[in-house]
């Protein structure tokens, strides 16, 4: 049932908040310098491509076998629109029967979730800049993502089925420290919990917060859910520790709801003995 409103809240989401997106994308693009790497790094053997993957938290691989296909120069335009991603290409046959690719592919391997997608041949042969980039944007999930309209999706499609969300204003001078934190508490739960920022300076926000019934004045505060049915939890916080962070993830994944027994305390009434 919770699970359901779940999904509402974000299509919801998702629908209000295109345009915003938009006119960041805008920004973003005139704010790109000169000297950024624009072209995706060649890589010519298996051991190259293993040891290029590995290290990059997103990377987005043009597997071709015809370096002539309208898709090629599409996928290095993406280069300089996606600055965070790791691009390589390669055409050699050994690589691309490494990753099973039998075809022309563009792949995206990410490491949060040992993922790695697929665009099969029909769709490469019909891509244009806008799917590739909005394939890019929603499966770009890293070890701490942001959530925002494209993300959620790729959230939700993850075979990940916790989401831990750090809900915190980006603008506030404690913000750098707690998602260095965060982010290490992260590496502790690879693989078992997505760990998500949502910031809470951004109006669109506000649903989300509300969502678990946080107001604005309990944060920066922790709300942890799993998608496939309606558990969740929240926990306030004064600043983000490792510790914390860890205690609130073993509690709820041992079934402990911390929100019921606040709950369970404000109804009760406190009897003085
Ligand atoms: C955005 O990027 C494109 C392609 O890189 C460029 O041609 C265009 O001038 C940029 N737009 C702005 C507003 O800088
Ligand atoms: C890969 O591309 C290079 C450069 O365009 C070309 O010389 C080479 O023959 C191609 N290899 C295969 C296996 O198609």
């Amino acid at each position: 049932m919770e699970a359901a409103q779940f999904t509402c809240l974000f299509l919801l989401f998702l629908l209000t908040c295109h345009r915003a997106q938009e006119v960041a994308e805008e920004v973003e693009n005139s704010s790109d310098g000169p000297g950024a790497a624009q072209e995706p790094v060649w890589l010519p053997d298996v051991p190259a491509a293993m040891e290029y993957i590995t290290a990059a938290e997103v990377a987005v691989i043009g597997f071709f076998q015809d370096l002539e296909i309208p898709a090629v120069p599409i996928f290095r335009s993406m280069v300089q629109k996606h600055q965070d991603v790791s691009f390589g290409i390669s055409n050699d046959s050994e690589v691309l029967s490494h990753y099973s690719i039998t075809g022309n592919s563009i792949s995206l391997f990410r490491l949060v979730d040992n993922e790695q997608l697929d665009l099969e041949d029909e769709v490469i042969e019909s891509i244009d800049a806008t799917k590739l980039s909005h394939f890019i944007e929603i499966n770009s999930l890293y070890l701490v993502t942001e959530y925002n309209p494209a993300t959620v999706i790729g959230l939700f499609n993850s075979k990940i089925q916790i989401h831990l969300l750090l809900m915190m204003n980006k603008a506030s001078p404690e913000y750098g420290e707690s998602l260095h934190r965060y982010k290490r508490a992260a590496r502790l739960f690879q693989g078992k919990i997505l760990f998500i920022l949502v910031d809470s300076g951004m109006k669109e926000n506000g649903k989300v917060i509300s969502f678990f019934k946080l107001k604005k004045s309990q944060l920066p505060a922790l709300a942890i859910y799993q998608t496939v049915d309606d558990q969740w939890d929240t926990l306030p916080i004064a600043e983000v520790s490792v510790e914390d962070v860890q205690n609130f993830c073993d509690g709820f994944l041992q079934g402990k709801l911390l929100r019921e027994t606040r709950e369970s305390e404000e109804k009760t009434p406190k009897v003085e003995l």
